[in-house]
């Protein structure tokens, strides 16, 4: 049997393990998916304890990604966003991390209709996720990515900016990589009117409807949350993992209760 798990703190929120366990219900594949909470100064010691204990690989979440740069080897698409979100564990003992957030979030869009060449986006968040996204939309082609933050670091774009406002509204794709929204009752991030022209990506996979999506949706765009990520980045650690293709309809079926 395979043991696989997702390390994180907290991580007892996680829709990881329904995800795995559906899709390997789904193929017939005798396999376990656990979670388990390390606290950051129990990282290396939690990591070292699944290696002993025959793990084959598994996911890392908030927020421990960029910690375990340290921990393994590096994957390019790990070295290329500076975070790790899965790692496989070879033969020996030997660790090698992964970044599939971002593929995965290319794919949603992909899967979605939304061509990324030649189009304009605007991040929200400059933080490991916003950051890793806009560079992963660059890189697919895009014609230019903005990156908005609370903070203004580095030049960057105020995201309470009119400009701001202003770009929001006319980019093909707004995404939100900001921790606005992680909570029931927060606002949206930005007062913005979009047109239906637009696409707005919510990166947080939450169980209720955000602000922003709900502002999207009411103007005619179309809105997209973290659950297609989230469940395109779990197909491709699987990959990583097992070589073989994931059931992704039976890992949407999983987070179905979820999405909003
Ligand atoms: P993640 O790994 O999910 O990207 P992070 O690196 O902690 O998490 O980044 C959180 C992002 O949310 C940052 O861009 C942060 O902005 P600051 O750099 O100004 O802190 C943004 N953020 C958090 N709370 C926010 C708020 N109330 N309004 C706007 N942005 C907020």
């Amino acid at each position: 049997m395979l043991k696989f798990a997702v390390i994180g703190h907290p991580v007892a929120h996680s829709l990881s393990p329904a995800i795995h366990a559906a899709n390997f219900r789904a193929l017939g594949i005798d396999a376990t998916y656990e979670a388990f909470d390390f606290a950051p100064e129990a990282l290396s010691s939690g990591v070292a304890r699944l290696v002993l204990e025959g793990y084959a690989g598994f996911n890392v979440t908030v927020p421990h990604k960029q910690a375990m740069i340290n921990l393994v080897m590096l994957d390019e698409s790990a070295a290329r966003y500076l975070a790790v979100n899965t790692v496989k564990v070879g033969s020996g003992g030997m660790m090698r991390g992964y970044n599939t957030d971002v593929a995965g979030f290319l794919d949603d869009l992909e899967a979605n209709g939304f061509d990324v060449p030649g189009k304009q986006v605007l991040v929200m968040g400059a933080g490991g996720a916003g950051s890793a996204v806009a560079r992963g939309c660059l890189e697919a082609g895009a014609l230019d990515v903005t990156i908005a933050n609370r903070t203004p670091r580095d030049g960057m774009l105020p995201l309470g900016s009119e400009l701001c406002r202003k770009i929001a509204e006319n980019v093909d794709l707004v995404v939100n990589a900001t921790s606005v929204g992680l909570r029931p009752d927060d606002p949206a991030p930005i007062e913005a009117k979009f047109s239906a022209k637009q696409v707005v990506y919510d990166l947080a996979p939450v169980k209720w409807t955000t602000a922003i999506v709900k502002a999207a949706r009411e103007s005619g765009a179309k809105a997209l949350t973290g659950h297609g990520m989230l469940v395109r980045q779990a197909a491709r650690a699987f990959e990583i993992w097992t070589g073989k293709k994931a059931d992704v309809a039976a890992m949407f079926a999983a987070v179905h209760e979820f999405k909003v």
